[in-house]
């Protein structure tokens, strides 16, 4: 089955082929963050312009990768897999639209993906599945939250952060070390310059049978750090000051989430590996941090660095799956076709008991 996968909720533009949910035929990104930067975070009405502008020149560009390379004509097309939500709704609307265009001319049906949930999928992409059940987490930008998986379509919400994400906390938090959106990539460099133990953060969500996240008291604390440097200070602090408390904050932004997830452990445990995915998912010490804290009791999991951020194979490897499960529910894809254009993107995250329900 060949899938085509659009991702257009936040600041990236993408599309994919996806062929049997594992081959990647073509796939293309086109980044926003130049447009941006300059205002040191995503503005809504410019990423939605920004889709419309980048989707022509971007369908051609994959487009003619999967003629030259593998001689696929529109025909070939199985499916369209899009992101209905969560997102900015001005640039999801492109998504949706582009999606609808597509499935009328081409005569296909439409698979609506959470992108949140998709995000797991960089890590199905790789062979061989990982295994199942699995406790997963999702760090992005706009979310956090940790799921118990026991298909590569089936997501229960476990917890989730009860103010910011993790990855919004990494971008405000850079911007108060002078660093240029988004954060977070940068943090991560500083930090490897900086000591951890020099400035001691504090510890959010202390209760163990607790497992929500919580982040905007770190982001406070780093705030408030900084002005009591600054008045103390008669001259700017210095980048080892900045880079020592890029080091701490980094450390306890990655320890609550090991915190947390040892103490979903127990309450799960017949688990048998750890996903970790999202934007926030790229940072190598956060890899090198659960690789040394689980793997002597279980696997974990990352996609690869270029999977963690948004893109649209995950999107047409997610919908791939919902859409094996709709057959084997004896379901065809006619019935879906039905489905497929009297719909609107949702901006808010709610986690449906399957992914596979298309209301
Ligand atoms: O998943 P993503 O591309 O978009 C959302 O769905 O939100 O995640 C983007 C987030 C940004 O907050 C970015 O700063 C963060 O992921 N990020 C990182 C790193 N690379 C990206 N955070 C920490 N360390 C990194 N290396
Ligand atoms: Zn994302």
């Amino acid at each position: 089955m060949l899938v085509f996968g659009i991702e257009s909720s936040c600041d990236e533009t993408a599309f994919a082929l996806l062929e049997d949910g594992k081959k990647v035929i073509s796939e293309c990104v086109a980044s926003q963050i130049s447009i941006h930067q300059p205002y040191g975070g995503v503005v809504p009405e410019l990423a939605a312009r920004s889709h419309l502008q980048a989707s022509m020149s971007l369908f051609c560009e994959l487009w003619s990768k999967a003629q030259q390379n593998h001689k696929i004509d529109g025909q070939d097309i199985d499916l369209i897999a899009v992101t209905a939500g969560p997102g900015l709704m001005g640039s999801l609307l492109v998504g949706a639209e582009i999606a609808k265009g597509l499935a009328m001319s081409l005569n296909v049906p439409i698979i609506r993906v959470n992108h949140v949930l998709a995000h797991v999928h960089g890590i199905f992409l790789k062979l061989p599945t990982p295994p199942l059940p699995a406790l997963s987490y999702v760090i992005s930008g706009g979310h956090s939250h940790l799921f118990y998986m026991n298909s590569p379509t089936s997501f229960s919400l476990v917890a989730q952060t009860i103010d910011d994400a993790c990855g919004e906390c990494f971008d405000k938090v850079a911007h108060m070390l002078q660093l240029p959106y988004p954060g977070g990539p940068h943090l991560e460099k500083l930090a490897q310059k900086g000591d951890p133990h020099r400035f001691t953060m504090p510890t959010m969500i202390k209760e163990k049978h607790r497992l929500e996240l919580s982040y905007s008291g770190l982001k406070t604390y780093v705030f408030n750090l900084l002005r009591q440097l600054r008045a103390e200070s008669s001259v700017p602090l210095d980048m080892q000051t900045y880079a020592d408390i890029a080091a701490a904050f980094q450390q306890e932004a990655f320890l609550q989430l090991v915190r947390k997830l040892d103490a979903a452990l127990i309450q799960y445990p017949d688990v048998k590996a750890v996903y970790v995915s999202g934007g926030v998912a790229c940072n190598q010490a956060l890899r090198q941090m659960f690789d040394h804290h689980f793997s002597k009791r279980m696997p974990t999991y990352f996609p690869d660095p270029s999977l963690c951020t948004d893109n649209a194979q995950m999107i047409a490897s997610l919908g791939y799956h919902q859409v094996m499960d709709w057959i084997h529910q004896g379901n065809t894809l006619q019935d879906l076709y039905a489905s497929s254009f009297n719909w609107e993107p949702f901006s808010r995250f709610s986690c449906p008991k399957t992914s596979t329900q298309q209301s």
